[in-house]
């Protein structure tokens, strides 16, 4: 990781800290273990086409983008402008903005102008939609793609119903993983 990235991703966990204890909203990370797994993935599959949804700081962002190849790029999802201006900041600082493209909105309305071939999703906006993001963008999904999904242990009844329409899907197979708020990784095609 360049230090630059770790630099970045150490002053949002600070933020998020001083969130807290001052009793202000949280910024909703995927936290550390959540952001290594992601790294890690990244790194194993090098997708060229990475889709976030639900940005916020842009934490989990820096740790995919961090692991792109050097051809990739990541849209992300997000319809709170104070967290994209937040997330911007991050990014640049990190120097990753450039491989970053921030579409502000609803997600269902935003992600009609997301084009594919998708190779990665990460879903992290309204648990109770993770259904109707992944059945937007089901289409795009490369032959091998994998969709990641964070709070399937924290959230368990709102996902349930992604959680079972991919569980049961012949072109998908599925595990959680118990890390953060749990992690659900699917594979096309495996
Ligand atoms: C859990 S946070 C994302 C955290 C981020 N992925 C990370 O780990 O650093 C969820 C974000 O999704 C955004 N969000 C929630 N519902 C949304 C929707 N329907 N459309 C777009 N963004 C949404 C929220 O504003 C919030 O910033």
């Amino acid at each position: 990781m360049r230090p630059e990235i770790e630099e970045v991703l150490q002053t949002i966990e600070e933020e998020e800290e001083r969130r807290r204890q001052e009793g202000r909203p949280s910024l909703l990370c995927v936290g550390r273990d959540g952001g290594r797994l992601l790294h890690l993935l990244v790194l194993l599959r090098k997708p060229r086409h990475v889709l976030e949804v639900g940005l916020s700081a842009g934490y989990s962002t820096l740790w995919i983008a961090a692991a792109l190849p050097p051809e990739g790029v990541l849209t992300t999802v997000e319809r709170d402008g104070e967290k994209i201006a937040m997330a911007k900041n991050n990014l640049e600082r990190a120097g990753l903005l450039g491989q970053v493209e921030i579409l502000e909105g609803p997600a269902l309305l935003r992600l009609r102008d997301v084009a594919g071939p998708i190779d990665m999703v990460f879903l992290d906006a309204a648990k109770d939609e993770y259904l109707d993001y992944f059945r937007a963008v089901e289409p795009l999904l490369s032959p091998e793609a994998m969709v990641v999904a964070d709070n399937v242990l924290s959230h368990r009844q709102e996902v349930e119903p992604y959680l079972a329409y991919v569980g049961r899907h012949p072109s998908f197979r599925s595990f959680t993983f118990p890390v953060g708020n749990g992690l659900e990784v699917t594979l096309k095609g495996a």
